[in-house]
């Protein structure tokens, strides 16, 4: 579902001395990494409830049951209550202690307000009054296609199911976290978890993505948005008189995946552009388990803005503007490898497309 960068193997010229000094530089740093310092967990998730949106197949199935292994409360919302009831079996047998843990799910349609205000209230009714420390919204799937021959209303529902879902969740959780309370019932709680799954092509966008990826770009922005935002409420825990703070830090996350082989990916593909195609052609499609793998793993080192593979990183270098960093040192040298990158692949791209419409001429709705 999620482009790649093709070109980036094909065209190693003058560039070459640079990106293998910047590329040996980042491969001693990550070694550093992992020989050593910060490796304490920042992402525990053991006795604690997780919710996850979109959590009855791909990648929100998988990082559930990945959860689920390390011993948390999940419980999983999506619309179709067969595939909820399917996966939940799924889910449950991946608990390390079955008869601790505990799982739930909801159908939901999460593009309506309400039904988000619901899912809420009724999983901190069943979490015994209190609310969820975890939520991934995972929900959303990819309507691509070029953005003339796409009907105005599926550039609107690709809003509502990939943008509004998560601001809806987003808003009925939050409003529960940041409310203040009084300082006599104020006990030391470990942070809460909000995570976005993204996409590379809210850094990148490719011909094609047109219905998709603005609500991805959406996304991103009320990520960092809410990054700084959230710093209100941490001060308020900091201040001598705490009467008016939150009861615990939250931590924002997003994830920015590739392609993610599952049964929406396998629909995208019938009703993608040929065009599409061909520009994301060497794009290796993860499997549903490898990128919750990654993507928890980051989230245990603390991560917030979180790539899948190295493509992801180099794209998400090259459109970091102002977002906060994971590591100042490797961000920054990933965006000075990316600006080299780029100046070849971004007119690639172009290449290709201006090629392709040479060849074939205006493209049909079936192209
Ligand atoms: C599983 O949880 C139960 C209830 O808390 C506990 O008594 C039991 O020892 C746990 N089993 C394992 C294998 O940790
Ligand atoms: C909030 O502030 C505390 C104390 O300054 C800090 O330890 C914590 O990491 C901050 N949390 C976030 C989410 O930035």
């Amino acid at each position: 579902m999620h482009p790649s960068l093709p070109s980036i193997p094909y065209h190693f010229s003058s560039t070459a001395l640079g990106i293998s000094v910047v590329a040996s530089v980042l491969f001693s740093y990550a070694l550093a990494k992992m020989l050593g310092f910060g490796s304490s967990n920042k992402f525990v998730v053991d006795g604690r409830t997780v919710v996850i949106t979109g959590g009855s197949e791909g990648m929100g199935k998988a990082a559930a049951c990945q959860l689920a292994e390390r011993g948390a409360n999940v419980v999983i919302v999506a619309r179709t209550l067969q595939k909820l009831q399917e996966s939940m079996e799924a889910i449950r047998g991946s608990a390390v202690n079955a008869s601790k843990q505990r799982f739930h799910y909801i159908s939901a349609d999460l593009t309506k307000v309400e039904e988000c205000e619901r899912v809420i209230s009724e999983v901190t009714e069943w979490n015994d009054g209190t609310s969820p420390d975890i939520v991934w919204c995972c929900a959303g799937y990819c309507t691509p296609g070029l953005f003339v021959n796409t009907p105005v209303q599926t550039l609107r529902d690709q809003m509502d199911t990939i943008y509004w879902t998560a601001a809806n969740t987003a808003h009925a959780i939050l409003k529960r976290w940041l409310a203040p309370i009084t300082p006599s019932n104020q006990r030391p709680s470990p942070p809460k978890h909000l995570i976005f799954t993204c996409s590379t092509l809210a850094f990148v966008p490719i011909a094609g993505y047109g219905p998709y990826a603005p609500a991805k770009a959406a996304m991103r922005s009320l990520s960092d948005t809410l990054s700084q935002e959230i710093e209100i409420y941490n001060g308020s825990r900091a201040a001598k008189q705490r009467s008016r703070a939150t009861p615990a830090d939250v931590k924002i996350h997003t994830i920015f995946p590739m392609g993610i082989l599952s049964p929406g990916y396998d629909n995208e593909q019938e009703i993608k552009p040929a065009i599409t195609k061909q520009l994301e052609a060497a794009d290796k499609p993860q499997t549903p388990r490898e990128v919750a793998r990654i993507s928890i793993e980051a989230l245990e080192r603390g991560e917030y803005l979180i790539t899948t593979m190295f493509v992801g990183d180099l794209m998400k270098g090259s459109a970091l503007g102002p977002s906060p960093r994971n590591s100042w040192i490797r961000d920054t040298l990933t965006g000075w490898l990316s600006s080299l990158v780029f100046l070849q692949v971004i007119p690639g791209l172009r290449k290709q497309a201006f090629e392709w419409g040479r060849k074939n001429g205006v493209p049909s709705s079936s192209t």
